[in-house]
């Protein structure tokens, strides 16, 4: 089989001969976009019956170990085709195929095209309609013919598979509890490398394995001027007493005794040290009213995120397998870590309400209505008018908006 390099070149590169279909994942993005969009890419291809190849990108084996015995995803290091080329603009994507009338749309709704040797599917969250039709069923019907596909994509899609009708009775059936599909997939797929399950065990042991009651913290900040520092310190520990996940300070006594039955410890993640340091402070100023022994730790305050160093994705990788052994998460709006941690350990979080203006948002953080991802930038398309704006939250009950990210939508337990 040949591969064409892009549209109009004549170098061509060979592929082997197809036996199997296959789906190659390209890395993009951040860490938790590789996480999220590798579990959706894997449920596509089980659906679809493709093989999926995992493109490694530059430090994918440094984080997690194979996940099938005796076997590789990982596209070999000698393979021809440099799978980085692809974007938005790449004439061989199917978005672009549609546009440039390469493959069409009849007024049946039948996709017709050539035979292809491989296809392009462009889906980073800015993808426009014509790449969203990924999502529609006569598009899949034609697309399960192409004998490899490339995916690029940087979003947890699932929940936008459900609601293709071709897949909707397989998915049903594989996950009858359907908030729970991330939490399978993740413990199915995602096993750290020994490298990062020694700093995995090494922190748990010494710092958490104490503590009867685990309390996980992910805070990220995106906009700084929306969102301060203190204000967000503030806003955790609000969230935090309000709930009943920490004990109250007791402001009029010196001294409480310690209940050394009642430990609690605090495992903070984030790019900052301010909220340990105002969490810790406030209880080794003051006791708290029911004696709880409070310990706070947080493993790494890298102050920016790097995304792609090695080193920094070891220890991000390490701070979202230990969020999740907590038994309470309360994460941020719209963090991708935040999914993979609850989504892991298999709880819903409460969500630090993104804070605007400078401004405490009261409340300051809510119950998540499940521990499935938020899918960003669902496709907002109707696949039969071919038109925008087929709203994606209101198709069927288990596919709801999200709460933290409102256009966005995600899996529910609920069926009724
Ligand atoms: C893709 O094809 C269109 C139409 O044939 C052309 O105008 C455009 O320049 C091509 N883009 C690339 C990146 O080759
Ligand atoms: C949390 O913030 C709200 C609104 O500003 C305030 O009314 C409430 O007393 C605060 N709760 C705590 C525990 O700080
Ligand atoms: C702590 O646990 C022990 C053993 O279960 C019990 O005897 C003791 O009364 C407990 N102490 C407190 C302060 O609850």
């Amino acid at each position: 089989m040949l591969l064409k390099n892009s549209e109009g070149d004549s170098s061509v590169t060979p592929l082997p001969p197809a036996e199997c279909k296959y789906l190659v994942w390209t890395s993009y993005n951040g860490l938790g976009n590789h996480i999220l969009t590798l579990a959706s890419a894997f449920l596509y291809s089980l659906l679809t019956g493709r093989v999926m190849l995992v493109d490694r990108g530059k430090d994918l084996t440094a984080l997690f170990c194979e996940p099938f015995p005796d076997a590789t995803w990982l596209v070999p290091t000698n393979f021809p085709v440099d799978f980085q080329v692809f974007e938005s603009k790449n004439n061989q994507s199917y978005g672009n195929m549609l546009r440039y009338g390469k493959i069409s749309i009849a007024s049946s709704g039948v996709v017709t095209g050539p035979p292809l040797p491989f296809i392009y599917v462009h889906m980073t969250y800015r993808y426009d309609n014509n790449d969203k039709r990924f999502f529609c069923e006569p598009d899949q019907e034609f697309l399960v013919r192409m004998p490899w596909m490339v995916l690029k994509a940087d979003n947890y899609f699932v929940p936008a598979l459900f609601l293709n009708r071709m897949f909707e009775p397989e998915l049903s059936r594989l996950f009858p509890d359907k908030e729970t599909v991330f939490h399978h997939m993740s413990r199915y797929l995602f096993h750290p490398s020994d490298t990062v399950w020694g700093m995995i065990t090494r922190y748990y042991q010494s710092y958490l394995s104490m503590g009867r009651e685990k309390l996980g913290i992910q805070i990220r900040i995106f906009n700084k001027d929306e969102s301060p520092l203190d204000l967000v310190a503030d806003q955790a520990i609000n969230c935090t007493l309000r709930e009943g996940l920490l004990p109250p300070v007791a402001l009029d006594r010196p001294i409480v005794s310690a209940n050394l039955n009642n430990t609690k410890v605090v495992l903070i993640a984030s790019l900052h040290s301010q909220f340990s340091d105002r969490i810790r402070n406030m209880y080794w100023e003051h006791p708290n009213k029911g004696g709880a022994v409070v310990s706070v730790h947080q493993p790494s305050h890298e102050e920016w995120q790097q995304t792609g160093s090695e080193n920094h994705d070891l220890k991000a990788w390490a701070e979202i397998y230990l969020l999740s052994f907590a038994d309470v998460l309360v994460t941020s709006t719209g963090s991708t870590f935040g999914y993979i941690a609850q989504g892991l350990a298999g709880i819903r979080p409460w969500i630090l309400v993104r804070p605007y203006g400078g401004k405490m948002p009261e409340p300051a953080c809510m119950r998540e209505t499940s521990m499935d991802p938020c899918f960003h930038s669902p496709p907002w398309y109707d696949c039969k008018s071919c038109k925008s704006f087929s709203d994606p939250g209101k198709e069927i009950s288990y596919v709801t908006h999200c709460r933290d990210v409102p256009d966005g939508i995600k899996l529910v337990g609920r069926t009724d």
